[in-house]
């Protein structure tokens, strides 16, 4: 019993170790996640920790809307959010690694994604979109934001590319090495000119609602 309380506290202190050295080189040398994590991201495993369903119903996902998720990364949301809208909708997954946006192409070849239809994959900057105002009833970024070193920027564009009353989401989750607190989040969206329309979850998976002022 006493090595098994040994090992398992010597795994937790290696993981929290791990997680300070990638949150200090982070910072440190900001760049966009490699391609490589995308296993990771769209694995059983992260299903669990945050279950795309949760994510969608947070966000306000709904039948219908024309979608943007920003920095799609390996897909794990995609089909999903695709289904979630359904043939009515539009979503569009974009993202600045072309390696992440081949593994979310790869995904959606799969046969078991034959039905989707309703996806279309951009390469871009968010802080440099390529969409016309007014283009989204909603956008959302999933372990995102905190990764784009001009956050500023981004936000911006999202304000300008979404429909008067458009929302805006962002999800984060504790395990990324880029994990803002929820406080710093709600004050820099405010600040782009974002209104709060509602917090969800907690101190390790979050998501917050906000809705595009004016
Ligand atoms: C940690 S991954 C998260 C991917 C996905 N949202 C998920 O949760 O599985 C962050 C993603 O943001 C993308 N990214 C980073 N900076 C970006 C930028 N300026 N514009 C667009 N995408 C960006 C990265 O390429 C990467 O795919």
């Amino acid at each position: 019993m006493f090595m098994l309380k040994a090992f398992l506290l010597t795994i937790i202190v290696i993981i929290f170790l791990v997680e300070v050295v990638f949150r200090i080189f982070a910072k440190l040398f900001p760049f966009p996640a490699p391609s490589l994590i995308g296993t990771f991201l769209d694995s059983g495993f992260r299903r669990v920790v945050q279950p795309p369903a949760k994510v969608i119903e947070r966000s306000g996902i709904k039948e219908g809307m024309r979608v943007l998720e920003t920095g799609c990364g390996s897909g794990a949301f995609v089909d999903h959010v695709s289904r979630a809208i359904g043939q009515n909708g539009k979503l569009y997954a974009l993202d600045i690694s072309p390696g992440m946006l081949r593994r979310t192409e790869r995904k959606l070849a799969r046969l078991d994604n034959i039905d989707i239809k309703n996806v279309e994959l951009v390469r871009s900057n968010a802080c440099d979109l390529p969409f016309a105002d007014e283009t989204f009833d909603l956008i959302y970024m999933v372990t995102v934001l905190w990764e784009i070193p001009d956050r500023m920027k981004a936000l911006k564009e999202a304000v300008r590319i979404l429909k008067p009353g458009g929302i805006f989401s962002v999800t984060e989750l504790l395990m990324d090495p880029h994990y803002p607190l929820r406080s710093t989040v709600v004050r820099t969206c405010c600040k782009a000119g974002f209104v709060t329309l509602e917090t969800f979850g907690n101190f390790f998976d979050y998501t917050i609602r906000f809705k595009k002022s004016g």
